[in-house]
């Protein structure tokens, strides 16, 4: 039986960083949801098919597989046979995912990826619904979050590094509608777990909450 460890949360709140983290400690395969559904708002964005638009959205699907590899132990995203993982992290293919997650056929094609991915190794899991609704039997389940405003200064940092002009209000603004969306949508909303541990990271280093996690591996497994 493999080993699965959820972790869900909104938009911003270091999910994929600390999921990476205690992947790489504990030698299990980092899996980030949110890039499937990246990869498929790319798609959408290029077909310019409408996003409030469902019916256009699931045929839009039909026409769409999402798979992923790894290189260097790094996920790839693959649409439809074409490496797309630096395409995916803009703004833009972000609030399309956002809104084209809540559909019904998007979700279906990725949950079943995802289940199939952790049914065959040991998996760092990170999305919105992996404790919830993909791997409801997970071993260790944690929904992280943090303030909106400190998922947006973190944001801010990222993108000014970058070298990207961006303003701190609009950030946070482009985050609680994000969390709005992501938590009121009809299918496999953010909610978290009954038996997912909250962890709130505002005011937690990285290495806290990477050792509070594997604190609950360890204790899981019984080391
Ligand atoms: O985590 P992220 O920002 O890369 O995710 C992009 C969008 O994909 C997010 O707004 C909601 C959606 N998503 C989802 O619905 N379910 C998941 N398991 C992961 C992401």
């Amino acid at each position: 039986m493999s080993f699965n460890v959820a972790i869900d949360g909104p938009a911003g709140a270091g999910k994929s960083t600390v999921a990476k983290a205690v992947a790489a400690e504990r030698n299990y395969i980092y899996v980030d949801t949110g890039a499937m559904y990246r990869a498929m708002a790319l798609y959408f964005l290029r077909e310019g098919t409408d996003k409030s638009d469902e019916a256009a959205v699931s045929r839009a699907c039909k026409h769409v597989e999402v798979t992923i590899s790894y290189e260097d132990g790094a996920q790839q995203v693959l649409l439809n046979g074409e490496n797309v993982s630096g395409l995916i992290r803009t703004e833009e293919v972000g609030n399309m995912a956002s809104a084209t997650s809540g559909y019904l056929p998007v979700r279906e094609k990725l949950v079943e990826l995802q289940k199939n991915l952790a049914k065959r190794a040991d998996v760092v899991m990170d999305g919105r619904d992996i404790g919830t609704c993909v791997l409801p039997d997970a071993d260790v389940k944690v929904y992280l979050t943090a303030s909106s405003l400190v998922r947006a200064k973190r944001r801010y940092k990222e993108l000014v590094e970058k070298g990207v002009a961006c303003d701190l209000s609009e950030i946070e603004k482009d985050i609680i509608d994000r969390d709005y969306r992501d938590m009121h949508r009809e299918h496999s909303p953010l909610v978290q777990a009954e038996d997912a541990v909250y962890l709130d990271s505002s005011d937690m280093t990285l290495k806290e909450v990477v050792d509070s996690i594997l604190n609950m591996i360890d204790k899981k497994r019984g080391v």
